[in-house]
């Protein structure tokens, strides 16, 4: 996810741009560019590694850029390493060093999204003897837009019409022709972009916080359509490049609603990014159908050899683990052993050399986690990290990586990044299977076609989030709460008493629910709140006695399972019901209301749910 910008207008352009990308440096701040314009003259483009202060300070804030005309974009980078070269704007031209300065190109742009084939477009391009100096999918975008333009020579919409139907993915496209100043061209699909327009003014931007300080006025341009933009004028063409009306919208949000997509907390936004952020993280490596390691880097002679997994980490991401050791020991007959990651590093770990250690972090720098890997390097055993942040330092030095995509997570509490390492380790597990021979081709098929019906019920289950409210509301005056489960179950009841400990500050324990009876249910008293996980089937019935032992003790009793299982109402004081995947993936589901079970008693005690006492998004210290 990254955040784009644009102005046309009577003002000087840095200054405006650099102020827009600082209201969208949530979605993206790794590192940061903007190409401006003076009338007739080519574009000048500066980009810098890090974040944006970075680049107010090489622009002297923008004072340092002249020109009425330009765009800016601040990344959060997928493909390519963080740094100078693969920042944006790119060029169609060939850039020398790090492509700021004046530039010779017929094409300069910025680019939110994910091109999906850009290997076989930047192939295509080389053919026509197009060099590239980035290792971006968006230099691949703007080249292809330059060559339609220079090949058909019948303008920016026909060339940018033909690019859009050869490109695979997702895109807010923002792109600034040499021929044709004082115009900013836009084109969208499936990533977010607004159009603001005020006198003889015109904004762009990924989202409302960037334009909100000069202008309500904004129109929504749709999927697969384009616009020109000019001095207080938007025109809009359809992929037919005909041109069609779009209507002025007032927005009414304040600026800081805005910035969290009209949600209260970042939290809330993110939970509900969790359905594209499972569905990009599986199209990272399932393509046709099949799942496709390259991009990984393991291949299946590496696979058929390892014997035994060690999964690493440290909270969340070790519940990740927790869930996953199941997985992969029914999907792969692999011994998966999964350690605290602060526990690991000092034990001195007797690890076989045909091993595979897997680092589970979302920021890719908690220290634990790093000392973790090294530790497993110096041992000489293959790592492999499953990280959210490109570039951070256990992607860097895994032998391996397997990037989430579920964007930047500023909430303290992971939701999405949580769910989207979670489709890393299925998509994993299914293919050691099948390579392995200890599944077949049609439970590979059937496997893969389960896990691409996880976005959408994820979405049914956040359609009926009031009801999660209502029942949170009850309890937010609690003290103790336990979340119990068995196999996965287990491990579900980990995160979703990580969720309630750590930002509505209750005291909370995940239980085992065949451990029980060995002394903690001594604590079970009166309305004593107990949460029962119930998605494993063939473990169902044994739960549910655990549970019914806590109800004897005075225990106010909670359900999660699938639709259909109605005889649970018999037993339990409340329930929620989410839809039904195969037994292996119901974490992914059962997570989701537990997130706003915590979610929703944080809020109802007045509590600071994306910044919770005591806390950092990003453990780096011991
Ligand atoms: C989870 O909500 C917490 N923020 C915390 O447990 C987190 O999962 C843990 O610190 C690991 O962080 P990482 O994924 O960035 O390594």
């Amino acid at each position: 996810m990254c955040g784009i910008v644009g102005y046309v207008g009577k003002r000087q352009a840095a200054p405006i741009l650099l102020q827009g990308l600082a209201k969208l440096e949530y979605r993206g701040y790794d590192s940061a560019g903007i190409a401006v314009r003076d009338g007739e003259g080519q574009a000048e483009v500066v980009k810098t590694k890090g974040r944006l202060s970075v680049l107010a300070e090489k622009t002297d804030n923008g004072n340092a850029l002249k020109g009425t005309c330009g765009i800016g974009h601040t990344r959060w980078a997928t493909h390519g390493e963080p740094n100078q070269k693969n920042a944006h704007p790119h060029v169609s031209g060939n850039c020398k060093g790090s492509g700021s300065g004046v530039v010779e190109s017929e094409v300069v742009g910025v680019h939110n999204g994910i091109i999906e084939n850009f290997v076989e477009l930047k192939e295509k391009l080389l053919k026509h003897g197009y060099q590239f100096y980035s290792d971006t999918d968006t230099e691949v975008a703007i080249k292809l837009v330059d060559y339609y333009y220079k090949k058909y020579k019948m303008g920016p919409i026909d060339a940018l019409s033909k690019s859009m139907m050869r490109i695979r993915g997702s895109y807010a496209l923002e792109v600034m022709f040499k021929d044709h100043p004082g115009e900013i061209w836009v084109a969208r699909k499936d990533s977010p972009m607004i159009i603001g327009i005020k006198d003889d003014e015109a904004f762009v931007a990924s989202d409302v916080p960037a334009i909100l300080k000069y202008t309500r006025s904004v129109y929504y341009i749709g999927n697969l359509e384009i616009a020109k933009v000019s001095q207080g004028e938007v025109h809009f063409y359809n992929l037919d490049t005909d041109e069609i009306q779009k209507e002025l919208t007032e927005i009414t949000w304040d600026a800081e609603a805005a910035e969290k997509g009209g949600f209260e907390h970042f939290m809330m936004k993110e939970i509900h990014e969790q359905p594209k952020a499972v569905l990009d993280t599986m199209n990272k490596v399932v393509k046709d159908g099949k799942i496709d390691l390259s991009e990984v880097g393991l291949t299946d002679e590496e696979i058929k050899e390892i014997t035994g997994i060690t999964i690493v980490a440290c909270g969340s991401a070790w519940h990740v683990g927790m869930a996953a050791q199941y997985v992969f020991e029914d999907l792969a007959r692999i011994p998966v052993r999964v350690e605290l990651a602060s526990e690991f590093r000092y034990r001195d770990p007797i690890l076989d050399p045909k091993n595979l250690v897997i680092i589970v972090s979302q920021s890719g720098e908690t220290a634990d986690s790093l000392a973790a890997l090294r530790e497993a390097k110096s041992k000489g055993v293959k790592t492999l990290g499953i990280v959210n942040v490109v570039g951070s330092s256990i992607a860097r030095e895994a032998d391996n990586v397997y990037y989430t995509m579920a964007g930047p997570e500023i909430a303290v509490a992971t939701t999405k990044a949580y769910s989207a390492q979670l489709m890393a380790m299925y998509c994993l597990a299914i293919q050691f299977g099948f390579v392995r021979g200890t599944i077949d081709e049609k439970e590979y098929s059937r496997l893969i076609s389960e896990l691409e019906t996880i976005p959408d019920k994820i979405t049914r289950i956040l359609s009926d989030k009031e009801r999660i409210q209502w029942f949170a509301a009850k309890f937010a005056d609690a003290h103790d709460v336990f979340f119990i489960g068995r196999g996965i179950d287990y491990a579900i009841s980990l995160e979703g008493s990580l969720k309630m400990k750590e930002i509505s500050y209750i005291h909370s324990e995940a239980y085992a629910a065949g451990e029980l009876k060995h002394g903690t249910i001594s604590l079970i008293e009166d309305n004593t709140l107990v949460i029962g996980v119930l998605t494993q089937s063939k473990l169902y019935e044994k739960t549910v006695s655990n549970m019914v032992e806590c109800k004897a003790r005075g225990a106010y009793l909670m359900g999660v399972t699938g639709y259909g299982n109605y005889s649970i109402e018999d037993t339990c004081n409340f329930v929620t019901y989410i839809p039904k995947v195969d037994d292996h993936f119901m974490t992914s589901l059962a997570v989701i209301p537990l997130q706003l079970m915590g979610y929703y008693i944080s809020v109802a005690r007045g509590l600071d749910v994306d910044k919770p006492r005591n806390l950092a998004k990003s453990v780096t210290v011991e």
